[in-house]
């Protein structure tokens, strides 16, 4: 081996290790694209739970035909704070704790608490609304989520419903969460 090649196999070594180590540096990796923000999926399952619980509403839940401006039942544009007022009355004697455990009850067992003024004729504490998870309206648990997300907007409170939405079953990645901060 003369001097000569030693020089070239050794620029040729160099040359090799600068390119490795340019290529490492400066090439970004390829990073595989990164999966939709809980929260992302979350906003596209609340807003197809809201729309559903519109169309339940105004269509198989029937409840726009008592609860509109005929004052046949309460109006409920603004029924998250009402809960409240009525949770906290002191003629309340439901079982209710929040305002969202309100309207489930409400849904579930109308007679359970009675708007004053508007129990049946000659009997104040029956309510004239039907039970509306079962029967001849019969909504399912989607639809009585989607009924209280879609009032939850109207009240212009945030939506604390989760079900299932738009395909997109949300309510596991967030009782998920809830666990992982240790709740209960
Ligand atoms: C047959 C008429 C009728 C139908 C249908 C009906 N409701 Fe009612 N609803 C009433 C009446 C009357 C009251 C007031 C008496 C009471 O407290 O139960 C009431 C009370 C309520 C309350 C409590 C209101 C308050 O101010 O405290 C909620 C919430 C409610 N209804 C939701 C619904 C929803 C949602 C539907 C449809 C899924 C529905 N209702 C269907 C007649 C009806």
């Amino acid at each position: 081996m003369n001097k000569r090649f030693l020089k070239v196999a050794a620029f040729s070594v160099a040359i090799i290790a600068a390119y490795t180590l340019f290529s490492s540096l400066y090439v970004p990796p390829m990073k595989p694209e990164e999966p939709p923000s809980l929260e992302a999926v979350h906003a596209v399952g609340v807003e197809g739970l809201i729309s559903l619980g519109e169309k339940v509403f105004k269509g198989k839940g029937a409840c726009a035909l008592c609860h509109n401006a005929a004052g046949r039942a309460p109006l409920l544009d603004n029924i998250m704070e009402a809960a409240n007022t009525r949770i906290a009355s002191i003629d309340y004697h439901g079982s209710a704790k929040t305002a969202e455990e309100y309207i489930r009850e409400s849904l579930a067992s109308p007679s359970a608490y009675v708007v004053p003024g508007y129990g049946m004729a000659g009997d104040e504490l029956t309510s004239p609304m039907p039970d509306v998870t079962t029967g001849a309206i019969g909504l399912s648990a989607q639809e009585v989520d989607s009924v209280i997300a879609y009032l939850q907007r109207l009240s212009g409170v945030d939506v604390t419903v989760t079900g299932e939405a738009g395909g997109i079953d949300v309510s596991g990645a967030i009782e998920a969460t809830t666990d992982s901060e240790g709740a209960r």
